[in-house]
Order: structure tokens, then C-alpha cells, then sequence
């Protein structure tokens, strides 16, 4: 599954992407989670979406101003919860 989308990545594509990646002893983990893209369509960060949510941005407005959502959909759940994490804190 793509960690970004929820879409499911075929195999085939998946194993040689990871063993490339540790050929060139590349980290796949994100060094700073705060800079996580959350939407891959728009590119939008998590940090990004923090910040305009403590603006008082909802997710319909964090939407429309940065483009997420706006694509594939997928990162929909990711960005509901995350908006929902920060609102109990
Ligand atoms: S990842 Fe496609 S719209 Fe956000």
C-alpha cells in the first residue's frame, strides 16, 4: 500500500524501488516527520496543514488553498484524522 494515496502498489514496481533505494543506502523514512508530504498530488506537508488548521482553516478550506484533496483523494483519511488529532489536543 502507498503510505501517501492508501493505493495499492503492485510488487513488481515495489521490490526494486526498496532494493535501489538500499543499494544507494538511501533512507526511505522520512527524516522529519513534520515535513511528511501528506498529499502527494499537491504536495501539500504536514506541517503546512498544522499551521492553517491553527488559522482556523477546516479541511474544506485547507483544501481549497493548498490543493489537497483536490486529486487521486487518497490522502483524504490521513488529513481528516490528522485535523482530528490536532483538534483534541
Ligand atoms: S494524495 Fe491525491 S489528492 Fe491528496
Amino acid at each position: 500500500m502507498c503510505e501517501y494515496c492508501g493505493k495499492r502498489i503492485q510488487v513488481k514496481i515495489q521490490r526494486p524501488v526498496i532494493r535501489l533505494a538500499k543499494n544507494f543506502n538511501m533512507n526511505l523514512e522520512t527524516p522529519n516527520p513534520s515535513q511528511e508530504v501528506m498529499c502527494t498530488c499537491s504536495g501539500t506537508k504536514r506541517d503546512y496543514i498544522q499551521v492553517l488548521f491553527a488559522q482556523g482553516m477546516d479541511i474544506q478550506a485547507i483544501s481549497r488553498w493548498t490543493g489537497a484533496l483536490s486529486g487521486c483523494g487518497g490522502c483524504e483519511w490521513d488529513i481528516a484524522d490528522f485535523l482530528k488529532e490536532l483538534a483534541e489536543q
